[in-house]
């Protein structure tokens, strides 16, 4: 098998088509039913995943492991590449890109500067994935935000997606825009509090795309217009002014009563952690998918996608 993620760096979803989604798309349906059957198998025996962690991590660390596991493989996870690894000592990312390259096939890492993960893809000989780099990007999780969305509505053309919270320094909603226009999404509704925009190159990339772009501060009198809420939590750890955080951290809260108010078919989203955006009384509505099928399919697309970069 080849594919267009074969032997390839995923630094960003503006080097993925949108045949590449689909692509993608029907391989991580092979692997939830690979998991459901048998757990996984050994395709991936012989070759090894070095996780390289310079910000904290659960679900992205965590899934790419089990991906790996799930398909056969070896891992090499270093969860406090700061405190650590040799970059104590310190170590250049060029130089950490040429060691762990002659170790694993496949390099995750995830940084608090936007643009490391390129930095460690030029000096390294194996493909490199970006799992977070700072107020960049994340295209792992919005491909599976996208595959998540994809599950519940096939024509995208016809969806309001509403992006809700810090679209200023949130990765997830920086690739997930992109990645979502791309698919035929027509129609953004960014809520934000106007400190919090998203970043004009994305809003200018989404209307050349021919999109429509709402900016609104207020969230109750739009809900009932989104097909998607996606909720992002307020990044603290951007922020030099605590005080400037503290003032925004609560701006948007989803309540059962938030919830009456949307569309029976919506889908309420959040690539966790959440830190207050959404009340526990909301996680058992059954248009609440952030603890059910957005978390598994990060292990689905996760899969997939080590399966396809690495064959
Ligand atoms: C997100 C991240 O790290 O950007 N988390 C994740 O990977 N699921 C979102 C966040 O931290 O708010």
């Amino acid at each position: 098998m080849t594919s267009s993620f074969s032997r390839r760096h995923l630094l960003s979803v503006d080097a993925v088509s949108s045949a590449d989604v689909s692509a993608l798309f029907d391989h991580v349906a092979e692997m939830k039913q690979l998991v459901e059957k048998k757990g996984g198998d050994d395709r991936l025996k012989g070759t090894i995943m070095a996780a390289l962690f310079y910000e904290p991590s659960s679900r992205t660390m965590a899934s790419f492991i089990t991906a790996m596991q799930r398909l056969g493989g070896g891992i090499i996870p270093i969860s406090a590449m700061k405190e650590h690894s040799s970059v104590v000592k310190g170590e250049t990312i060029q130089d950490t890109a040429r060691v762990f390259s002659s170790y694993a096939d496949v390099l995750v890492i995830r940084h608090p500067e936007v643009g490391a993960p390129a930095q460690l893809a030029q000096a390294a000989s194996v493909p490199v994935i970006n799992a977070g780099d700072g107020a960049g990007e994340h295209p792992t999780q919005a491909l599976l935000d996208t595959y998540t969305i994809h599950q519940h509505f096939s024509d995208f053309k016809g969806i309001t997606v509403g992006l809700i919270g810090d679209l200023l320094y949130g990765r997830t909603v920086h690739s997930l825009s992109k990645l979502l226009v791309r698919r035929g999404v027509r129609r953004f509704m960014l809520i934000s509090p106007s400190a919090l925009r998203m970043p004009t190159d994305i809003v200018t990339f989404l209307k050349e795309e021919g999109a429509t772009v709402e900016e609104q501060d207020r969230l109750i009198e739009h809900v009932s217009d989104l097909d998607v809420l996606y909720v992002t939590r307020v990044q603290k750890e951007r922020f030099a002014d605590v005080d400037q955080y503290e003032g925004l951290k609560d701006v948007y809260h989803i309540t059962p009563d938030v919830m009456r108010l949307a569309k029976g078919t919506a889908v309420l989203m959040h690539p966790l952690p959440r830190v207050g955006e959404i009340s526990p009384e909301v996680d058992d509505d059954p248009r609440a998918l952030y603890f059910r099928e957005q978390t598994r399919n990060g292990l689905y697309v996760r899969m997939a996608i080590l399966d396809r970069i690495l064959r």
